[in-house]
């Protein structure tokens, strides 16, 4: 297993470039075999989980060919069967994007049913209330999820809750309906925008994306085509994080800074001047007293909950007590004990953290709980002034952050990736 071992208490500094959105990516990747011509898709992000859908991809029978470490092209033409290996689903519950995709395409569809996960249960009742709506007979027997249907008719579906997932998997399975779709109560994220503008680009006819109704009018059938990722506003709110913890000075490249304003809002409510530029921000928190505040998660445009812990590792060095309250998931605060572990001061009532304020971290050996907690240990190892950080179970990390340690070190942290004992004790001695 490999460990990242950290000596915090560096303010960073200078420029770091952002990577295409895996969630964004994770939903091309799916919606890229919904047609029988090339697709070329750049300005993927190298990461496992990118890697995971890929290989389910090339499982069912697509075409995969890797141009460059992050351009892919794909042709569904050669899928040969419809049914996505447990495998797969079990490693990322995005695979059952492959359940829209394929159920819009063949009209049948077969994916293991995913299970929760760390951060909550993570139900799919709302994908498969969609695609019934379309017209499909959806069964969940034997851990999986079987969608057929002899044609999909276009729907007026309404949300119960707002959905990424569910807004994705239906917008897919809808672009090519017979008739006219209207999602209600739609996600708005801007990876939802992203597969939405993707799906056009292949024909298909999709209007609203990025507000609470998007309408689709199904087509016969969609095209090849070119398309580049949108950058990740998650990876780049995490480097804002970063930035703001350890006192920095952070141009972050290669953003769109209205994808970023929850963010950008709530680090400068908490002291932080930031400098928005067409597609950079500037993170100034040199000699800056990080102050408390109040963070709500919400779907987009609020607070995004992948940036809750993050801002979290930020709220626990300011002066006063914040509050956190995770509105999306229900266990998204199992990472605060291992902060505890680093001097962090948070307690946490049902969906709310209530964090006071420390005026360090101490280094210790921390567990990464998930994706974003694990990135958040991270960040509190960088900003501890005392010690060194080991932060085991990296392998979530590097589910959905590239050359994140590079990155880091790119930008002045003491930051290394090590596999071992030995190398720990190497590392410690070196800074020692
Ligand atoms: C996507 O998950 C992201 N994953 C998550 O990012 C992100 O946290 C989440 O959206 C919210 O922004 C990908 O895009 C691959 P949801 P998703 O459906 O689609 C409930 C990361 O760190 N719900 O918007 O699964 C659900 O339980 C990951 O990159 C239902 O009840 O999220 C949750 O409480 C973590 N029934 C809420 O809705 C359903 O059918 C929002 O979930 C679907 C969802």
């Amino acid at each position: 297993m490999e460990q990242y071992v950290i000596k915090g208490g560096t303010p960073l500094s200078g420029s770091v470039d952002i990577g295409g959105a895996k969630n964004a990516a994770l939903g091309l990747l799916a919606a890229a075999i919904m047609t029988d011509e090339d697709v070329t898709i750049d300005n993927l992000p190298n990461v496992n989980d990118v890697n995971v859908l890929l290989g389910a991809i090339e499982d069912i029978g697509a075409t995969v060919k890797r141009i460059d470490e992050h351009t892919v092209r794909i042709n569904g033409s050669t899928i040969d069967s419809l049914s996505v290996d447990y495998d797969y689903i079990k490693k990322i519950r995005a695979s059952y994007y492959l359940l829209g995709a394929l159920l819009g395409k063949y009209k049948k569809a077969e994916v293991a049913l995913p299970g929760g996960c760390a951060i909550g249960a993570r139900p799919i009742d709302l994908h498969l209330k969609g695609f019934r709506a379309l017209g499909a007979n959806v069964d969940t027997k034997y851990g999986l999820v079987s969608a057929e249907a002899e044609a999909l008719y276009g729907s007026h579906i309404y949300m119960d809750k707002v959905s990424v997932g569910a807004t994705i998997n239906v917008l897919m399975a809808a672009a090519l309906a017979e008739g006219k779709t209207i999602i209600e109560n739609a996600a708005k994220e801007p990876h939802v925008v992203d597969v939405a503008n993707f799906l056009n680009s292949m024909g298909a006819n999709i209007r609203g994306a990025g507000t609470d109704v998007i309408r689709v009018v199904g087509v016969e059938r969609l095209h090849g085509t070119t398309y580049s990722v949108i950058p990740d506003q998650i990876e780049a709110g995490t480097f804002m994080c970063a930035a703001a913890a350890t006192h920095g000075n952070v141009l972050i490249r290669n953003v769109i800074p209205k994808h970023l304003e929850a963010t950008s809002a709530k680090l400068a409510d908490a002291g932080c001047i930031i400098q928005e530029y067409d597609d950079a921000l500037r993170v100034i928190a040199s000699d800056v007293e990080l102050r408390r505040t109040t963070v709500t998660t919400l779907p987009y445009p609020g607070f995004p909950t992948d940036m809750q812990p993050q801002m979290t590792v930020v709220l626990g060095l300011a002066n006063g007590v914040s509050t956190v309250t995770e509105s999306i998931f229900e266990n998204r605060f199992k990472y605060v004990n291992e902060l505890a572990r680093m001097g962090g001061q948070i307690q946490v009532e049902s969906n709310i953290a209530i964090i006071t304020g420390t005026d360090k971290y101490t280094g210790a050996r921390v567990a990464a709980p998930d994706l974003r907690a694990g990135a958040a240990l991270v960040i509190a190892g960088l900003a501890a002034s005392d010690g060194v950080t080991i932060v085991d179970d990296i392998h979530f990390i590097q589910r959905g952050y590239e050359a994140f340690e590079e990155k880091l070190r790119g930008i002045g942290a003491n930051i290394e990736r090590v596999s071992g004992e030995h190398e720990i004790q190497k590392f410690i001695l070196k800074v020692s």
